[in-house]
């Protein structure tokens, strides 16, 4: 007997494995301050009754003629559930909203769930010489330096002169051409809370063309 229930319990503990693999996490990330919008995903019928939990908390609970529109714990004074749509608004958010956020509507657990994730703005970033003592004969590159500790997810963009942004890395190789012909660069860090862009560093190997054969 011992070990059918031993396998009992092993086969229910992969069960639950299972369903909650099947959770779909979407990453939403925000700011401490920000005003956080989650949605249900769509239902074809009408909506008459939605629970939201917060980790295994109760946050917002509406059934249509049943239960009045309540607010639980902190969420309180800071919330708006719109009884149309589903949609959560919760205001002043802080670091320690950080968590899973699901929604069951019409007595139906969604399968997609947000996982709320505190960053701070990008830094306004910086562009370096990389290695710093590079010449010509060595293959020189950009960084796009800045404190990114608390502020990842970070994507990075590069700007030559008055250009076009370009999807990049924080480092780039300079090709010859672009240490004849760039005058300035110019990198940019967004995150999904922020954007912020450099000075334009100037170039350090162009020259400018003698007198006589400028050419602007
Ligand atoms: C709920 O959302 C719908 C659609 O966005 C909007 O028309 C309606 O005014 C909202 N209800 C409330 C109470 O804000
Ligand atoms: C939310 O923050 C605003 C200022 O940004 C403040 O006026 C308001 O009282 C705050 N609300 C709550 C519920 O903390």
């Amino acid at each position: 007997m011992g070990r059918s229930v031993v396998y009992g319990v092993l086969l229910l503990l992969l069960v639950a494995n299972v369903s909650f693999c099947q959770a779909q996490t979407v990453e939403k990330y925000f700011k401490v301050g920000d005003t956080l919008q989650l949605s249900p995903q769509p239902v074809s019928a009408e909506i008459t009754s939605i629970v939201w939990k917060y980790d295994k908390y109760l946050l917002a609970e509406w059934v249509k003629d049943a239960i009045d529109l309540t607010y639980y714990s902190k969420f309180k004074v800071r919330t708006t559930l719109n009884t149309t749509t589903g949609v959560l608004e919760i205001r002043n958010m802080t670091a320690a909203d950080t968590g899973l956020y699901s929604v069951e509507i019409n007595n139906q657990v969604q399968s997609q769930v947000y996982q709320t994730v505190e960053i701070e703005d990008v830094p306004q970033p910086e562009v370096e010489v990389k290695p710093l003592a590079c010449d010509r004969s060595s293959t020189c590159g950009l960084k796009c330096y800045g404190d990114i500790t608390n502020a990842e997810p970070v994507t990075y963009s590069w700007k030559k002169d008055d250009g076009e942004w370009e999807d990049g890395q924080d480092r780039r190789d300079l090709t010859s051409l672009e240490m004849d012909s760039v005058k300035t660069f110019t990198c940019r860090m967004k995150n999904p809370v922020s954007q912020k862009e450099s000075e334009a560093f100037k170039n350090p190997f162009y020259q400018e063309k003698t007198a006589g054969t400028e050419s602007e």
